[in-house]
């Protein structure tokens, strides 16, 4: 697949078949994975995979938080976004909603949807990328990011659909509790992947992005 085509055509998948994904496979995806970028060559990625009885185990432990109202702790700050990135995330809201047949007002179904992301969208695997507290945070988020797209685009010439996500890692304590991930790392992100069930409705979303004219500033061209 030629890169650009992959960059275009890389989604974030919300809908899995059940298909396990061969631990070669990952590993395969892991390894390219591992030429990205990092400040200093210091490859700061600690990678957690999980799949089977761990992932169900992590999945029921955040639904029995999330819908007893216990208020999710995420490692990497989080807080709603204002102004245009307020608006970007409603109208990404908006499609997937209007995908799934979600109503507004329907909170059952928003929460079932919500909770879908708990169990990071019922993915056959879960990865978990988590960095070491001694290194400098910011600088560490940037090279997760390189990692983390990486692996996204390298997952399509598998087959493979994935969804980057903050959700399924809202809990950290429960990520801990069942994968055994040490105080000492910090949980930065996580990524569902596994076959993509194109049937699925949200799926079928295609996210939409700015035109190079509203976010790029030229200087000394002309
Ligand atoms: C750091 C990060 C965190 C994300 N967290 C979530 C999440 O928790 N739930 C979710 O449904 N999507 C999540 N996404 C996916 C974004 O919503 C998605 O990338 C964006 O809407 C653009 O859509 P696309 O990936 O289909 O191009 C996350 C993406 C990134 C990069």
């Amino acid at each position: 697949m030629d890169i650009i085509d992959a960059v275009r055509a890389r989604k974030s998948i919300r809908g899995y078949k059940p298909a396990p994904v061969p631990k070669e496979v990952l590993k395969e995806i892991l390894d390219i994975a591992s030429r990205s970028p990092s400040a200093m060559n210091t490859q700061p990625w600690d990678v957690t995979v999980v799949t089977g009885e761990v992932l169900d185990n992590i999945r029921q432990a955040n639904i029995e938080l999330l819908t007893s109202g216990v208020r999710p702790s995420p490692e990497v700050p989080f807080h709603r976004p204002e102004g245009i990135y307020r608006q970007r995330q409603v109208d990404i809201a908006i499609q997937l909603f209007q995908l799934m047949g979600i109503a507004r007002e329907d909170k059952e179904k928003r929460a079932e949807w919500e909770q879908r992301g708990y169990r990071f969208f019922d993915a056959p695997v879960a990865i978990i990328l988590s960095v070491d507290r001694s290194l400098e945070e910011l600088k560490a988020m940037m090279d997760i990011g390189t990692f983390v797209q990486t692996v996204c685009l390298i997952a399509l010439k598998y087959g493979l659909g994935t969804c980057i996500e903050d959700q399924g890692i809202m809990f950290p304590e429960v990520v801990r509790k069942f994968t055994h991930i040490p105080e000492s790392k910090l949980i930065a992100i996580s990524i569902a992947i596994g076959y993509p069930d194109w049937d699925f409705p949200a799926n079928k979303v295609e996210s939409k992005r700015e035109t190079v004219e509203n976010f790029v500033t030229w200087c000394g061209f002309d």
